[in-house]
């Protein structure tokens, strides 16, 4: 078999990575990849918006499955357009990926179906609007309604700070004109519970943790996350089956209800509150980088059960799981998420068994591996215990690699 995936990062390494220990799979190719994705695949200089350009390349070279990776690619339609062309794909359709591209969409859904969610309400009115936030009181979340690059999210604690994103989001129109979900802000422990849907079958991911601000006790700039750890030892297990039938079954068969039924990977950000589980978003997609920390636990054959997904006809009833768990450490450029510099020379260790490097923003310049991105690797390790990944990780690997303009957080699955 031949596999397309699309993107770039270290989510879509580690989906190589995992695809390329099938027996099916004869070659792969990534559109773009990055340096290290070219060691497993053939990089192609194609954009993961360039819906067209993909299409033809999957169809001149016979491709047999393509994994889309980013939500760009997704709110094109790119599904949509591998179908009709008669092109086996792995990622929701465009009526689907709304489920991530419109909060509105996706919390209206949520209400109808009784799938637990902060109460809420959408504005397009920027008077209307700040009469709401003055009635409700801070802490209040505020959030863009479409894809903003994760910036769209203000978790205000006061007021003022309230009011200052709303300004931005409705009067200054910051992502565009469009309109804002404010909603209750809940109080509790977020983690990531990734299920793979055919449309109607849902089987679920181990669930993983990301940490999403840029430095050490989670002070800093939200990023797209810092590290993660599979399993989460915060949530228990009577908890992820209880969200698996209430919040994941219950939106995939919503979704079916709507008429656009959800094929890929849904992908639930989950608060477990003092009131019990509830969903803070929805996306249409593998989560970067808790992708990087789940995949390399899955023992089934991932080609297998993608290619069962994107036939919309799911076989496997269970996954096979490493019970060992999985740490990565992102190493980011210097100023990252702000303004940073590229292009800076990388040395890499050798690597131990159950050590993993994945590549998130790099690329090679002769025989020099370089920076290319804000986050630019994911460090982890596989272990029975959360110390010794720890050691493995911050003692051996993050010393062993050697960059001029990288920072990390040093407490990463420390809750
Ligand atoms: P999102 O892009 O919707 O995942 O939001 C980004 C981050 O904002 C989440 O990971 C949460 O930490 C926080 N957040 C979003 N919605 C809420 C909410 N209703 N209550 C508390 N925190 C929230
Ligand atoms: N790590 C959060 C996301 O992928 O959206």
């Amino acid at each position: 078999m031949k596999v397309l995936v699309i993107g770039g990062g270290g989510r879509e390494h580690a989906i190589i990575a995992a695809v390329s220990r099938s027996p099916k799979v004869e070659k792969i190719f990534a559109a773009p990849g990055n340096a290290g994705i070219a060691a497993l695949a053939e990089c192609v200089a194609i954009k993961d918006t360039d819906v067209d350009a993909l299409v033809t390349f999957a169809y001149n070279n016979k491709v047999d499955l393509t994994i889309v990776g980013p939500e760009a690619s997704l709110a094109l339609g790119i599904v949509d357009a591998f179908e009709a062309h008669g092109l086996k794909i792995f990622g929701p359709k465009k009526a689907a990926a709304q489920v991530e591209v419109s909060k509105d969409w996706a919390k209206n859904v949520m209400a109808k179906y009784g799938v637990p969610t902060a109460r809420f309400q959408t504005f397009s009115d920027y008077g209307e609007a700040l009469e709401y936030i003055h009635k409700e009181g801070a802490p209040i979340v505020l959030k863009y309604d479409g894809l903003a690059a994760g910036k769209g999210v203000v978790v205000a604690e006061t007021m003022a700070e309230a009011e200052a994103a709303l300004k931005d989001m409705l009067l200054d129109e910051e992502f565009g004109k469009g309109s804002v979900v404010i909603e209750e802000c809940l109080r509790g422990t977020e983690f990531s519970f990734m299920c793979l849907v055919d449309g109607k079958n849902v089987l679920p991911l181990p669930i993983a943790k990301d940490h999403k601000r840029a430095y050490d006790g989670d002070k800093g700039p939200n990023t797209g996350g810092m590290g993660a750890v599979s399993p989460v030892s915060l949530i228990p297990n009577s908890e992820v089956e209880w969200s698996y039938n209430n919040i994941m079954c219950r939106m995939a068969e919503a979704m079916v209800s709507e008429g656009c039924p959800f094929s890929g990977l849904l992908y639930g950000g989950l608060m477990l509150t003092k009131d019990g589980v509830k969903v803070i978003e929805f996306n249409a997609r593998f989560g970067d980088p808790e992708t990087e920390v789940v995949l390399p636990r899955i023992e089934s054959d991932l080609f297998e059960v993608m290619y069962e997904v994107a036939s919309h006809d799911l076989r496997t009833a269970k996954l096979s799981v490493n019970p060992n768990l999985c740490l990565g450490v992102v190493m980011a450029s210097e100023g990252y998420p702000k303004s940073y510099q590229k292009g800076f020379e990388i040395q890499l260790p050798a690597l131990a068994d159950g050590d993993v490097i994945y590549h998130m923003g790099t690329k090679r310049d002769g025989g020099r591996l370089l920076t290319n991105g804000g986050r630019v690797l994911m460090v982890e390790a596989m272990a029975p215990t959360l110390a010794e990944a720890r050691r493995r990780v911050y003692e051996t690997l993050i010393p062993g690699v050697k960059c001029d303009n990288f920072f990390f957080r040093r407490d990463i699955a420390e809750f």
